[in-house]
């Protein structure tokens, strides 16, 4: 099966894109059969950064039943074993997706013969993105090192946490959590995941036990784009740090990638990054993470709500 890369961002414009063609584009350039999928639907600009200009098939022809099979919306890209779906001319947003449909696309998703499969993820916290990135142990988060990124994804994770809490109860039984959460702590905190795991912890502790075990089979990593030379190479580390301490999740900081005037140079001229400018700081970034990435797996899928 797979491995499953879905990437997301709080935030537009932090580089969710770039990563996910740029690592499509590594691991295919090692030989490694690897497809790309765009899921930005209404936005989608994947295939602009693997130089396929004009897409004539996308996934909006699987969710519109035009094309009967997923593998069919498979487009090649000039690069050997770099595959593409594509986003464009997909005017439906994600978060229209019927539930059925992101179930019928996960599905299919899963049975997908590739050895890697790179989801990218519009910004926001759309319940259907959720459930996108929570398809797979290897989520990847993209910020930039700006306090507007950061509060983004870092709202996007806490969406994520508290999506995978919600699996483990019975719309009744997460009635009940809300109920004890408001009189116990009072109305406001029942968006702040970090209240909703103490009452858990407390009322239920079964349930502790088995969302704690789920976490810890997940291998999130946290990357950060567009670092300029003024910003601390720590940063990664430390909001790894604070989510740790807020929200309880473990999310490894995966490097940074440095701020770089080729990657729009790149994109004004539609090729790809990594083979036009393969000598930049952001190309050796790149790379660097790729190695790092490629021995640290978690679990491949886990879409265990299908
Ligand atoms: N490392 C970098 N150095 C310089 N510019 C960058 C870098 N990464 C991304 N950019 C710039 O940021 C822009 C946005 O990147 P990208 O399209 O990958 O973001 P995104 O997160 O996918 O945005 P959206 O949510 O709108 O899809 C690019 O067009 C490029 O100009
Ligand atoms: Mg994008």
């Amino acid at each position: 099966m797979a491995h499953i890369w879905p990437i997301g961002g709080g935030k537009g414009g932090s580089g969710k894109s770039f990563l996910a063609s740029s690592l499509g584009r590594l691991l295919a350039k090692a030989g490694k059969k690897t497809l790309l999928i765009d899921l930005d639907l209404g936005a989608a600009n994947l295939h602009t950064m693997v130089d396929v200009p004009y897409p004539d098939k996308c996934f909006s022809d699987f969710v519109s039943r035009k094309i009967n099979l997923l593998e069919d919306t498979v487009l090649a890209t000039p690069f050997p074993h770099l595959f593409l779906i594509s986003g464009a001319h997909d005017s439906l947003d994600i978060a229209n997706l019927s539930y059925e449909k992101k179930i019928k696309t996960l599905k299919s998703i899963a049975k997908l013969k590739y050895e890697h499969i790179i989801l990218d993820l519009g910004a926001g916290t759309a319940i259907n993105t959720l459930d996108f990135f929570l398809a797979s142990g290897n989520g990847i988060f993209v910020t930039t090192p700006e306090p507007t990124s950061i509060e983004n994804v870092y709202r996007l994770m806490r969406a994520i946490y508290l999506r995978r809490i919600r699996h483990y109860f019975t719309t009744d039984e997460f009635k009940a959590l809300e109920k004890k959460v408001k009189e116990l702590l009072g109305d406001d905190y029942f968006n702040k995941p970090e209240n909703i795991v103490a009452v858990v912890r407390k009322e239920f502790p079964e349930k502790f036990a088995l969302i704690r075990k789920d976490f810890n089979s997940f291998h999130f990593k946290l990357i950060l784009n567009q670092l300029r030379k003024q910003d601390s190479v720590e940063l990664g580390s430390q909001i790894c740090k604070i989510i740790k301490k807020h929200l309880g999740l473990h999310v490894d900081f995966a490097g940074n990638i440095a701020y770089d005037e080729h990657v729009h140079d790149a994109i004004c001229q539609r090729v790809s990054f990594l083979d036009r400018y393969p000598h930049t700081r952001a190309a050796n970034d790149l790379r660097e993470l790729n190695r790092k990435m490629s021995n640290s797996f978690g679990e491949q899928l886990i879409l265990n709500y299908l």
